[in-house]
């Protein structure tokens, strides 16, 4: 197809892509399975693009597409079939995805994902945008890694973080440069290396998040606000609704939406916050698909995130995405099956858990494979029951004590510094 030919694809972004159409969902991870779930029960039919042939969404896609994101010809394959596309994580070359927008629909757009795949181009966005930030200084590459160190520490004080720009996910690419003493070398050789920013350690009262929704005319729908434990850089456990109090969570859903308003999202996004021991939230970033800590929504909204995703990409009316039910949701990564299959019956013998596995054959320390979803008449008794079912997947008692993993069921409860950046396992290269 012609350039010209194919531009005439491209629909109004009113006009509803109505189900029995071809959806595309660029990325091969288990926000895409979880997206062609949600769209096929809608009736679409989904082509997904991976560049790994052992995606977790390849497998459950009507029409698979295994081929580098660079690829002429998968991109002639894709744009010719599928009426609207959408993506499931952020690491994505910016020329595929023009030229996928140029050809069809693409929602969120091509920038907001090169905005939000570089945290130095995503924090220049943001404050441009005036949105609250923890401080901060662009740093690198540098010849003098020492000094430029030193320099941006001088700016944003100790302890503080180093993240690399691009390509980090799950806490990789991050060193703690702690309160004092020597460089870390890891921190050393990434300044020399490439961009990143220093920015400050946050003493935190709790992390949230935020999902939202924004329709082409600009109406928006935010899901309930989710709080988040982190164990080593990874997510850990999410509770909704947040057990905090109401002034911050409704300042929280305010300030995501205006986020994804202002960065101009259609589709769907999730704003991280950390809300500070002084009561302040600052924007940590912002990533532009389904979240993990929206995993809950399924069980626990009226509507749940992929849906909204997939109302978004068609034009559909937004739904409303009320809870109805408290929930927390629980990550389940490869070191479960350290020890060999987890045990289901256990954990799916404790009230009100849901089980989600995302079809991955090899389970890796830190590699998420799949997640389990409590629902209770409080939030707090939902995370003691997924804590409760997780444990029991590797033989601790339905009974036990809920913190199988070390991360309290309440962030109140944690020590400072629990949700310390910088893991060491090697899992995916990671979404939600
Ligand atoms: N400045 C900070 N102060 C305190 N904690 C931080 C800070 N930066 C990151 N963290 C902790 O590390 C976690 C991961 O950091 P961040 O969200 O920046 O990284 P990421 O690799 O993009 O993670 P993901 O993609 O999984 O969300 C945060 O959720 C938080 O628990
Ligand atoms: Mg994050």
């Amino acid at each position: 197809m012609t350039p010209e030919a194919a531009r005439t694809r491209v629909v109004a972004p009113s006009s509803v892509v109505r189900p029995g159409a071809l959806l595309g969902v660029v990325g091969g991870g288990q926000l895409g399975r979880m997206f062609v779930a949600a769209a096929r029960r809608l009736g679409y039919r989904v082509a997904v693009w991976s560049d790994d042939p052992d995606a977790p969404a390849l497998a459950a896609a009507d029409v698979p597409l295994a081929a580098a994101y660079d690829d002429p010809r998968a991109l002639a394959a894709f744009t010719t079939d599928v009426a609207a596309a959408t993506v499931e994580f952020e690491n994505l070359p910016s020329a595929t995805l023009e030229a996928i927008a140029r050809r069809i629909r693409l929602r969120p757009g091509p920038a907001v994902v090169a905005a939000t795949q570089h945290r130095a181009r995503e924090k220049r966005a943001l404050r441009s945008l005036g949105v609250p930030l923890a401080p901060y200084v662009e740093v690198g590459p540098a010849r003098d890694p020492a000094s430029a160190l030193a320099d941006a520490v001088a700016h944003v004080g100790r302890p503080a973080v180093l993240k690399t720009a691009g390509f980090g996910y799950d806490g990789k690419g991050q060193v703690r440069l702690e309160a004092e003493g020597a460089w870390p070398e890891e921190a050393l050789r990434l300044v020399a290396d490439g961009p990143c920013v220093v920015e400050a350690f946050v003493d935190l009262t709790a992390e949230l998040s935020v999902v939202v929704a924004r329709a082409a005319d600009g109406t928006t729908r935010a899901f309930p606000v989710a709080e988040n434990v982190h164990r080593d850089g990874i997510l850990d456990l999410s509770v909704v609704p947040a057990r905090v109090d109401v002034q911050a969570a409704e300042r929280a859903s305010e300030l995501a939406t205006s986020v994804i308003a202002g960065l101009g999202v259609v589709g769907l996004a999730c704003v991280e916050l950390f809300l500070t021991r002084t009561g302040d939230l600052w924007v940590n970033e912002v990533a532009p698909r389904p979240h993990n800590s929206g995993h809950a929504t399924i069980e626990a909204c009226a509507v749940d995130q992929f849906e909204q995703q997939v109302r978004a990409l068609t034009s559909l009316p937004l739904g409303e995405p009320a809870l109805v039910r408290p929930a927390a949701m629980a990550n389940l990564l490869g070191d479960l099956w350290v020890s060999g299959e987890p045990s289901w019956a256990e954990a799916l013998a404790v009230p009100g858990v849901r089980l989600h596995l995302y079809g991955k054959r090899v389970a890796r320390p830190g590699r998420k494979m799949g997640h389990l979803t409590a629902l209770a008449d409080d939030p707090s008794t939902a995370a003691d029951l997924v804590l409760r079912a997780r444990s029991a997947l590797v033989g601790g008692a339905a009974t036990a004590p809920p913190t199988p993993s070390g991360a309290a069921a309440d962030p109140r409860e944690r020590g400072p510094g629990s949700t310390e950046p910088g893991g060491t396992t090697t899992p995916d290269r990671g979404t939600g």
